[in-house]
């Protein structure tokens, strides 16, 4: 252990945000500095996945949010779609056996139509699995936009209003939140961007709205347990007020 982890572990629990987002942010970079190519990049990156998802459990995190693949990432080459495809195909694999080995929920949020058939059959056998786990409740953003998420909500509740069933007038909030990918889980209390990048890139901007945001040098694959930990301290010495006074 380092000295950050040691500080989260005796923090009071009501410090620790209850859901953490992170925009993996630096494969591309981590690979060029290796002389390697970007798909060597993202494999190491899903490594740190993994390893972070017990490591964020393990610090008190209940909700992980992670931008895998936004709606946007399709523009990058061939070549580099498909390894990350294959990444997460070789991801999918073992998955099940792994999240259940951790009492981990998995869920996909994200546009799932663009997504190959096996990937999709993958992903939800995965949630079917895992639905009943109540370990780190961990969520892949795959060809996932925020305001395609924002677009796809208010188009549903349209459709509900152009039935009667809602009332325009009567639309909230609440509703609206309700009816995006992440219904039903808590917002963000902490968003962590890598690579030094200080930009959101549509990532959950409804939800977001009231998140910390942390950002760092340090490149996906580096980050780590105490990197996290780092994240969490900074957060708890946060005053969140939420537009009112304390
Ligand atoms: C950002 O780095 C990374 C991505 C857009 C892809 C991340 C994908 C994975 C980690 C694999 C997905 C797998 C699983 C298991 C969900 P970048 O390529 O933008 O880095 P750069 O800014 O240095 O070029």
């Amino acid at each position: 252990m380092s000295i950050y982890t040691d500080e989260v572990m005796n923090m009071d629990r009501e410090l620790i945000p209850a859901h953490v987002a992170i925009i993996l942010d630096g494969n591309g970079r981590w690979a060029k500095k290796r002389h390697m190519p970007r798909n060597f990049g993202h494999k190491a990156g899903a490594d740190t996945l993994e390893t972070i998802c017990d490591d964020a459990w393990e610090l008190g995190v209940k909700y992980l949010t992670v931008y895998a693949f936004s709606t946007e990432n399709w523009k990058r080459s061939v070549e580099e779609v498909k390894g990350i495809m294959t990444i997460l195909r070789n991801y999918l694999i073992n998955a099940i056996e792994r999240a259940n080995k951790n009492n981990m929920r998995v869920r996909v949020i994200g546009e799932r139509s663009r997504l190959d058939d096996d990937i999709r059959t993958a992903i939800e056998r995965l949630e079917a699995a895992t639905e009943n786990n109540t370990g780190l409740q961990f969520n892949i953003a795959l060809n996932y936009g925020g305001r395609d998420d924002v677009t796809r909500a208010v188009r549903g509740l349209a459709e509900k209003a152009a039935r009667g069933e809602i009332r325009p007038e009567d639309i909230t909030e609440q509703m609206i939140s309700d009816s995006l990918d992440t219904a039903g889980m808590p917002d963000p209390d902490l968003l962590i961007r890598t690579s030094g990048e200080i930009r959101i890139s549509n990532f959950m901007p409804w939800q977001i709205s009231y998140s910390e945001f942390y950002f760092c040098d340090t490149l996906w694959p580096d980050f780590n347990k105490d990197e996290l930990a780092k994240a969490i301290i900074y957060y708890a010495k946060r005053d969140r007020r939420y537009g009112g006074v304390k």
